[in-house]
């Protein structure tokens, strides 16, 4: 495991285009500069359709860069490997947070946090005392047996957070993760995210629109037509 501050993850002018639906081409990343260090939670600010998203999908290896590159300290995994390390790569050490859940509805919490473990081979019963401990650590343990449908909003997005830990992933990337709940769990959610960054040495990226969670951020972008516009960091770091 990294110490606190050791870099982790670098986009070097990265740019995005996709082709839409009338041919004409999106920037949707345009010459994108980021490092993201171990221990961080950075913030991702901007309007609607500016590029959050693609950024963090970069960012994960689920989007190639049109142009630039990015790539992973200490790794093989750049964007000029083949597809099949860089899913790998984004099995063994990234986790995704999303705005819905997501959660497969006819396994409990434990079950569902379980249950990528199992595909990777990890034995059931392993699986389900790891996938307990992540429960624990999120406060939701009491919650294991449980569907989604017997969880409120805020429960299932900690369940989500929880499988997100599973492999234990070195860049945790959230994207509009409190969207769905109300002030009080959304900034629980953001909490535990921050949590995430300290404790486990995580490097956490969380686009977001919430203003009220700007004081648990280390650095800020903002973001406008696909380019960081702007960055500041906490006062008190
Ligand atoms: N798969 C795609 N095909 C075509 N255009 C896309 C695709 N994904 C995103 N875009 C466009 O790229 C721009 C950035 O989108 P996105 O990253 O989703 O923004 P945000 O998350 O900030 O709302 C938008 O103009 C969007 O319409
Ligand atoms: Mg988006």
């Amino acid at each position: 495991m990294p110490g606190a501050g050791v870099p982790v993850l670098s986009l070097d002018a990265v740019s995005i285009r996709y082709r839409g639906g009338d041919g004409s081409l999106v920037n949707a990343l345009e010459d994108v500069t980021l490092r993201l260090v171990a221990g961080e939670m950075l913030g991702i600010f901007g309007p609607s359709g500016c590029g959050k998203t693609t950024l963090l999908m970069a960012a994960g290896l689920l989007e190639i860069p049109t142009e630039g590159t990015v790539r992973f300290s200490g790794t093989q995994a750049d964007t000029m490997a083949g597809e099949a390390a860089l899913r790998d790569f984004r099995r063994r050490h990234i986790g995704f947070v999303f705005q819905k859940p997501n959660l497969v509805p006819f396994l409990t919490a434990v079950e569902n946090v379980a249950l990528a473990m199992v595909i990777d081979g990890v034995p059931a019963g392993e699986a389900e005392q790891r996938a307990m401990g992540l429960l624990a650590a999120l406060d939701i343990a009491h919650r294991a047996g449980n569907r989604p449908a017997g969880l409120s909003g805020g429960e299932q997005q900690r369940v989500a957070v929880a499988r997100a830990l599973a492999n234990d992933p070195v860049l945790l990337l959230a994207d509009e993760p409190t969207a769905a709940l109300d002030s009080r769990r959304g900034r629980q959610v953001m909490e535990l995210l921050l949590g995430i960054a300290r404790r486990r040495l995580a490097a956490v990226a969380v686009v977001t629109h919430d203003p009220r969670s700007i004081d648990l951020f280390d650095r800020m972008i903002e973001m406008e037509d696909g380019r960081i516009v702007n960055e500041s960091r906490a006062a008190a770091a």
